[in-house]
């Protein structure tokens, strides 16, 4: 099996206040010296992009985007390819989040398109599955994400995939699965990716846990095994919270839990 290099993104959706790039400014600092063993991401909006990309210059905390169209360029108002997401400073783009396929009515074959056209501009994509309540309380949750990672990730992985596991109900409502539950769906989301990949392409795709993440949960997900990182909505819009987080990753328990 492959070590794979943790990851912990923080999604920060449509919130950026006139303070933002101060707030990126101090993650940035304060996430340098951990970026050693881990990938610190931060995926801002569009909008402060280019801002935030003069304060992580060669520093190694990283920006990512938060959808991506799936076309180069064209008559798409309001939307943004993959190349400007780049050429702003993203190194990665979210794609297929659940309020994006519930919001925007967004397809498995969409988000499919949008991740090939990722890869193909170079940025690694970070695609979101994950069930609804109804689907888990009805046993479905397994075969739910299997279904979603056959039809939203191309049969030729992109270079630098990244599958973020987050079950539509556990997204800012503060509740989460068991870590058994998290185990087993992480173990059936990598077999579902070897199937429609192949073995060494799951093997190197890291797979995050989303929904919830917060301090005082965040070492336990992390510490699992199957678990390669998280995605951080909410607790990510705050330096400090954010930090916590990724110092309860096991390979930083030495920087200490304050
Ligand atoms: P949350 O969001 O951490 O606020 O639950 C996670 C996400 O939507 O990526």
């Amino acid at each position: 099996m492959t070590a794979r290099r943790p990851m912990i993104a923080g999604n920060w959706k449509m919130n950026a206040g006139p303070d933002a790039l101060h707030v990126i400014e101090e993650m940035v600092e304060a996430l340098t010296p951990l970026s050693d063993q881990v990938d610190c991401l931060i995926c801002p909006p569009a909008t402060i992009l280019a801002g935030a990309r003069s304060l992580t210059k060669g520093k190694p905390v990283r920006l990512g985007g938060q959808d991506c169209h799936h076309k180069t360029s064209g008559p798409h108002t309001g939307c943004l390819s993959a190349d400007m997401l780049r050429a702003a400073g993203a190194e990665a783009v979210i794609l297929g989040h659940s309020e994006r396929r519930t919001d925007h009515a967004e397809s498995d074959a969409l988000v499919q398109a949008k991740t090939a056209a990722a890869g193909e501009a170079g940025l690694a994509p970070i695609v979101c599955v994950g069930e609804t309540l109804a689907q888990r309380q009805a046993g479905q949750a397994e075969a739910t994400v299997a279904a979603q990672i056959t039809a939203s990730v191309p049969e030729r992985a992109p270079e630098g995939l990244v599958l973020a596991y987050e079950p539509v109900w556990a997204i800012g409502t503060g509740l989460t699965p068991s870590l058994e539950e998290i185990i087993a769906m992480h173990r059936a989301a990598r077999q579902a990716l070897a199937r429609r990949c192949g073995a060494a392409a799951a093997d190197a795709t890291r797979i995050l846990y989303g929904g919830s993440v917060k301090p005082d949960n965040a070492a336990a997900i992390l510490s699992l095994p199957e678990v390669d990182g998280a995605l951080v909505g909410g607790a990510s819009l705050e330096t400090k919270s954010f930090l916590a987080i990724v110092r309860a990753h096991p390979m930083l328990s030495r920087f200490g839990s304050a």
